[in-house]
């Protein structure tokens, strides 16, 4: 079945970015001149998405409007010819179809997710967690649909990360089908250091086949007392088996301070109007590191 809806939680409180995200979801701020959830929608949309449900949450409007007509905005553009600005804010509200719904509780990622059954309709579908953006030549989730797509099981995208960054994450048990995809059999969300599987993570991204609601119904609280998709992923990985992609985009994590910082100098250098001012400007400043 061709995998053609996207769901977003972006529902998150975004503290360890406070106060940034007191009144701004942390997946509207920006990297040079776009928000995080931007870059996420047009990844879906190059991925063959047309259907994307965002889960947004109180204080959360501003991507409604982020994603909405400017008529305004468009005709004062249009006006003073500036065609392609122009293009640029059109192309925002006409990409995909967006609906929202709220999570009204902050329960966690999983309980986000669970709300998006009525949308999802018994289809696979694609996770995006919405602070979460990757960068690269092919779009994440389409490595993760082809890999659906060829396998037939549900899909978590992953990276190698160090030891100490693996308990903040997922650790999973994973056996190697060929480059970059693997068999993936468990999975154990922020382990200790004793119940590390691997160094594998997910990071970002999923397909989910429509079993994952029943299992998320009853899956009980877990680290942090959230629900946790990683815990409903892992049963659907025990029963089922899950395929492992290592996507070949880099991932930055916007939920996090430095992560805000690498995205913007990373997406600047290779931004047209700024990437040689910014090179210099980082030059400049290196001899004083
Ligand atoms: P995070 O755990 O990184 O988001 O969730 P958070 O809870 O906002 O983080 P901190 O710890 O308070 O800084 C990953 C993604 O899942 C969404 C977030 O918005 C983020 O995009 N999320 C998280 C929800 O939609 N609902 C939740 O209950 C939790």
């Amino acid at each position: 079945m061709k995998i053609t809806k996207a769901v977003i939680p972006a529902a998150g409180l975004g503290t360890r970015i406070l106060p940034a995200t007191k009144a701004m979801p942390k997946e509207m701020l920006p990297i040079v001149d776009k928000p995080a959830i931007q870059y996420i929608v047009e990844e879906a949309v190059n991925s063959g998405i047309t259907d994307i449900l965002i889960i947004t949450n109180r204080g959360k409007g501003v991507i409604e409007d982020h994603f909405d007509r400017t008529p305004a905005l468009e005709d004062a553009l249009q006006a003073s010819g500036k065609q392609t600005l122009y293009d640029s804010i059109k192309h925002i509200h006409t990409m995909a179809n967006i609906t929202y719904i709220r999570q009204i509780e902050t329960k966690g990622l999983g309980h986000a997710v669970s709300r998006a059954r009525t949308f999802v309709s018994g289809e696979p579908f694609v996770v995006m967690y919405g602070d979460d953006v990757i960068l690269g030549d092919t779009p994440a989730a389409k490595e993760l649909i082809d890999a659906y797509g060829e396998y037939g099981k549900g899909v978590v995208g992953v990276k190698k990360v160090s030891e100490e960054a693996i308990t903040k994450y997922s650790s999973l048990q994973v056996e190697p089908i060929r480059d970059r995809v693997f068999k993936c059999t468990d999975m154990v969300e922020k382990p200790r250091v004793d119940e590390i599987l691997s160094l594998y993570a997910i990071l970002g991204r999923c397909v989910l086949p429509p079993e994952i609601f029943d299992i998320l119904d009853r899956t009980a609280p877990g680290a942090g007392g959230e629900i946790q998709l990683t815990d409903a992923m892992k049963e659907l990985a025990r029963t089922y088996g899950m395929t492992a992609v290592e996507f070949s985009g880099k991932r930055y994590d916007m939920g996090n301070k430095l992560g805000i910082l690498q995205a913007n100098i990373e997406a600047g250098l290779q931004h047209p109007e700024i990437g040689d001012g910014l090179r210099e400007y980082l030059k400049e400043l290196s001899p004083m590191l």
